[in-house]
């Protein structure tokens, strides 16, 4: 099943991904080492970004020498393509966050224009680098809870704004999935946020935590510096059993 969506609001669920029911939207490197506490020697290591969309963290890390490889079912569809769908349904996104001001935190954007702004900007980076035939192994086409990669192969995992945030039309089955197939190619797992579409930590955490954490391995919940959605404050961190 495949989940597509406006800022943090806004929502379509196809079995398959079509392109003209997507909605891409991407966020930064910036954005990225505030979610997640990357240190710049973290960066250095092997990077597995999931559902990472039109996100530019993985050409903007790769350019600071990251080994970053991003998989998400978008990458089935072409640089052109996928710029065509931002440009029908990038207004639209943000008059979704207008409506919905009071649920983010205006202090890293100034306001829905600057968020536009630097969300343009972040997706034309990918875009760009996408188009390059020589980016085509960085960007895997590929969907949880199963994904094209060995065991262990990365160093670190991480996952923005996609398991959690969508408990509402991801059941607890798939968050355990998409977690044990993140674990299983991982040393380490990094997921944010924790809290669904309307603001309140996930249903599914205790579960997640209790079944990873009842396999051997070591879970924590770690406070992080990003803060935009409103109650969005902390990270799953899963030091993954060999
Ligand atoms: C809100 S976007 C987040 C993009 C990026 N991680 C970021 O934070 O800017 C959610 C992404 O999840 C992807 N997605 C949807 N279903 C998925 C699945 N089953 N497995 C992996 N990614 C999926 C979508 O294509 C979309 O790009």
């Amino acid at each position: 099943m495949v989940i597509t969506l406006l800022e943090n609001h806004y929502l379509y669920l196809q079995s398959y991904m079509q392109l003209n029911t997507t909605v891409p939207w991407g966020r930064s490197l910036q954005e990225y080492q505030d979610m997640f506490l990357l240190r710049e020697s973290e960066l250095q290591s092997s990077i597995l970004a999931c559902a990472d969309g039109p996100a530019s963290f993985n050409t903007e890390a790769r350019k600071q020498g990251a080994k970053v490889t991003s998989v998400d079912p978008l990458y089935q569809f072409t640089a052109e393509e996928i710029k065509t769908r931002i440009n029908v349904v990038a207004e639209e996104v943000i008059g979704q966050v207008k409506a919905h001001q009071d649920d983010f935190f205006w202090t890293a954007f100034a306001n829905p224009e600057a968020l536009y702004q630097q969300r343009m900007r972040s997706m034309q980076l990918f875009l760009d680098d996408y188009a390059m035939p020589a980016s085509s192994p960085f960007y895997i086409s590929a969907q949880l809870p199963e994904l094209p990669f060995a065991n262990k192969q990365f160093d670190l995992a991480l996952c923005s704004h996609f398991l959690f945030l969508y408990s509402e039309h991801f059941d607890a089955q798939f968050h355990l999935d998409s977690m044990h197939e993140l674990c299983r190619v991982a040393s380490q797992v990094r997921v944010y946020p924790l809290v669904g579409l309307d603001n309140t930590p996930s249903p599914h955490l205790g579960l997640i935590v209790k079944e990873l954490s009842r396999q051997g391995h070591e879970v924590k919940q770690q406070t992080v510096d990003y803060q935009f959605q409103k109650g969005a404050t902390q990270m799953l961190v899963v030091n993954t059993a060999p």
